[in-house]
């Protein structure tokens, strides 16, 4: 069996000759010939057409298990080989051997929806605004009067950790305190997703005391992190891990160099992340609709006997965006918004109510000027951020 890696390439060399340089040096190979480097560990171009690469690399080349091991193989040195222009990674279609290595999601869609109680709809969620700023009590505030609105998922930005403005521990626990309170009196649960990213000698240790006083889900900023952290923490923690891609841009924004999102994907659900921000089909960070698609379908998709991955629209998402990135994204997703629950005119709560209401347009088929007629808060939004 062997994995095969699939890559764009924009060369002055014949592709035939681009695409082998790229299977001599990412295998056995190097600039010049060197003994021993005819033998079984050698990659071999399965086909070399127009800017379109697939390179067939042996299962034996890669460590079962080893995530940062099987990216220095097929996203290692290929991309600073100066003969090549441009070259982006598209696809890696992994062998049963690595997929079997890994154990993918311990908390999978399902598994979310059980713990919310929440089934038929997609999750409606917020990044807590601003970004940065709020102490520990006004990171809570904002977090209870966005549940208060109905929201089901609050989330840390990617920027938030353990600083000393905001200290992690103090904060999970005002913020859990204030959706208990929540819960109590109205009995509408919700995940609070704190950013436990840290460096690979901290980070199992900073998750697993967010656990013990009661974080019923961790963040991580899985490119700044790495993998590998985050399989550390799918496997080690009872509770589910978001996945914010912040980074992302530097590898998948170039659409001809780079590494696609859809490779992160992939990699996030063998990892084990049970929700990963995947873009929006309409907001800031908006990418393109087929790749949003591939993604949607790495994550949701049988494959590997993984658990089911939620794809999360956001970024610049609002109420008017909302029926947009739910076309793309269906039932199971979540759909989240920062400035678009914060901004509104109203509060919070009100912003809350109005991406709900949203959400509650697209699920029965009603037109979201139509729906407003009768839901104030949604009325509200539309008029302030337009349709
Ligand atoms: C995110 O981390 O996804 C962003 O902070 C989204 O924020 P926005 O909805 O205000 O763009
Ligand atoms: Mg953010």
């Amino acid at each position: 069996m062997e994995l095969i890696a699939k890559y764009h390439v924009e060369t002055d060399l014949p592709i035939q000759k681009a695409a082998e340089a790229i299977a001599a040096e990412q295998s056995t190979g190097t600039w010049t010939d060197v003994r021993g480097q005819d033998n079984p560990l050698a990659a071999r171009v399965i086909s070399a057409q127009g800017s379109e690469v697939e390179i067939g690399f042996p299962e034996e080349l890669f460590e079962p298990g080893n995530v940062p091991q099987y990216l220095s193989v097929v996203a290692g040195n290929l991309f600073g080989l100066g003969t090549l222009k441009k070259v982006r990674l598209q696809d890696v279609i992994f062998p049963q051997s690595l997929t079997r290595a890994h154990k993918g999601p311990r908390f999978g869609i399902e598994d979310a929806r059980k713990i919310l109680g929440v089934f038929g709809r997609p999750l409606v969620g917020t990044i807590v605004k601003p970004k940065v700023g709020l102490d520990p009590a006004g990171t809570a505030a904002v977090a209870e009067a966005a549940v208060r609105g109905g929201l089901d998922l609050v989330k840390d930005d990617e920027t938030l950790t353990d600083q000393s403005f905001c200290p992690l521990i103090p904060r999970l626990e005002a913020v859990m305190s204030s959706l208990d309170r929540v819960e109590k009196e109205t009995g509408k649960k919700a995940f609070y997703a704190v950013n436990v990213t840290a460096g690979a000698d901290r980070i199992l240790e900073r998750a697993e005391e967010a656990v013990d006083h009661g974080a019923n889900m961790v963040m991580i900023d899985v490119l700044t992190a790495g993998f590998s952290s985050l399989e550390t923490l799918s496997q080690n923690l009872n509770v589910p891990v978001h996945v914010h891609r912040t980074m992302h841009g530097a590898f998948t924004r170039d659409k001809s160099h780079g590494i696609s999102m859809l490779v992160i994907a992939k990699l996030v659900r063998m990892m084990g992340g049970t929700n990963l921000h995947t873009g929006s089909y309409m907001g800031k960070m908006a990418g393109e609709t087929e790749e949003n698609d591939l993604c949607r379908d790495a994550l949701r998709d049988e494959w590997g006997g993984y658990k089911r991955v939620f794809p999360v629209a956001s970024g610049g998402v609002y109420p008017a965006k909302v029926h947009g990135n739910l076309d793309g994204y269906g039932i199971d997703c979540i759909v989240q918004a920062g400035g678009g629950v914060h901004g509104h005119p109203d509060g919070t709560t009100a912003g809350a109510r109005a991406m709900v209401q949203a959400t509650e347009a697209w699920l029965k088929h009603i037109d979201l000027v139509e729906y407003a007629k009768d839901h104030k808060e949604l009325e509200v939004a539309l008029k302030f951020w337009g349709c």
